[in-house]
């Protein structure tokens, strides 16, 4: 099988690590900025029929993205035919819909920019909304990170208990918990009174058990701090940290190991200093069927 794999600036590195599973070379890319801040892209390998092109649509959003239009399209006009585009982190990804009137659906619009510049197949890890696949024609393949975060687990952490930081990411904690047949829990917001909300693991007791909380996404930190402050009032012997989608704005992670977390790991759909896990297999699994 020969693929032209491009990797995109944001995700050079997780791109060279596909094209090594799939035992396949980077096609040397140029990208640059003009003084005035424009895009300047070129391909400099040689064309094939079928390309993959890596790139995560992360900070900074619209650079990137653009960036990823000019290499879909310019593989298109060179002729290729399959394009294969894998967006680790979908950017974007969070306004699926209009909360209130007025409001840009961009989810749908990078969906509909993506699908016009020439993508043949899409490929995504865990993304916040599930209905994504809506927004496309072509077929979007959402491949779940939960197994490769189970295996690092497994290695490192004797008897873990998996949190979810609340309820929305309860399905995220009940796949790992599944993996690693551990016990899982979320941790609950109850109204007290008018002033006072308290929040606490909705089931379990986790008195000197070690604590991995699972999100798919830390942004400031603020949800991670708040729950790793809950689970240490109730006793946490240790807290792990685990997350898909290392977005890590300014000082997240200074803060995140403030509150008394032992540790922070993540996976490589995003550059930061905790992207340990890589995906690289994975999605060369995905790709090659
Ligand atoms: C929320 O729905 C997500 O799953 C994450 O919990 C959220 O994006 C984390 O944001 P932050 O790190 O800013 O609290």
């Amino acid at each position: 099988m020969i693929f032209l794999i491009i990797g995109g600036s944001a995700s050079q590195k997780l791109a060279a690590k596909i094209a090594a599973e799939l035992q396949e070379t980077l096609c040397p890319i140029e990208t640059r900025k003009f003084p005035d801040g424009e895009r300047y892209i070129r391909i400099n390998g040689k064309i094939e029929e079928k390309a993959v092109v890596v790139q995560s649509t992360g900070f900074p959003q619209d650079e990137n993205l653009v960036e990823l239009l000019f290499i879909i399209k310019t593989l298109k006009d060179l002729g290729v035919k399959t394009i294969k585009t894998v967006i680790p982190y979908f950017g974007y990804g969070r306004q699926e819909k209009r909360f209130k009137s007025g409001e840009a659906i961009s989810a749908q619009i990078i969906a509909e920019l993506l699908e016009s510049a020439g993508v043949s197949e899409l490929f995504c890890v865990n993304l916040h909304e599930n209905n994504m696949a809506n927004f496309f024609n072509i077929p979007l393949h959402e491949l779940s990170a939960m197994p490769l975060i189970a295996q690092t687990i497994k290695r490192t952490i004797d008897d873990p208990i998996i949190i979810a930081p609340d309820k929305g990411a309860l399905d995220h904690a009940q796949e790992l918990a599944g993996l690693l047949d551990c016990d899982c829990d979320y941790l609950e917001k109850t109204r007290i009174s008018p002033e006072k909300v308290e929040t606490k693991p909705k089931n379990m007791n986790i008195e000197g058990k070690h604590a991995v909380i699972i999100d798919d996404i830390i942004s400031t930190g603020g949800t991670i701090v708040n729950a790793s402050q809950i689970l240490k009032s109730h006793d946490a012997k240790k807290i792990t940290v685990a997350c898909v989608h290392p977005v890590m704005v300014d000082d997240a992670l200074l803060k995140i190991f403030a509150s008394g977390v032992d540790d922070v790991i993540a996976t490589d759909t995003l550059r930061s200093d905790v992207s340990v896990i890589s995906l690289a297999p994975l999605i060369a699994d995905a790709l090659k069927k």
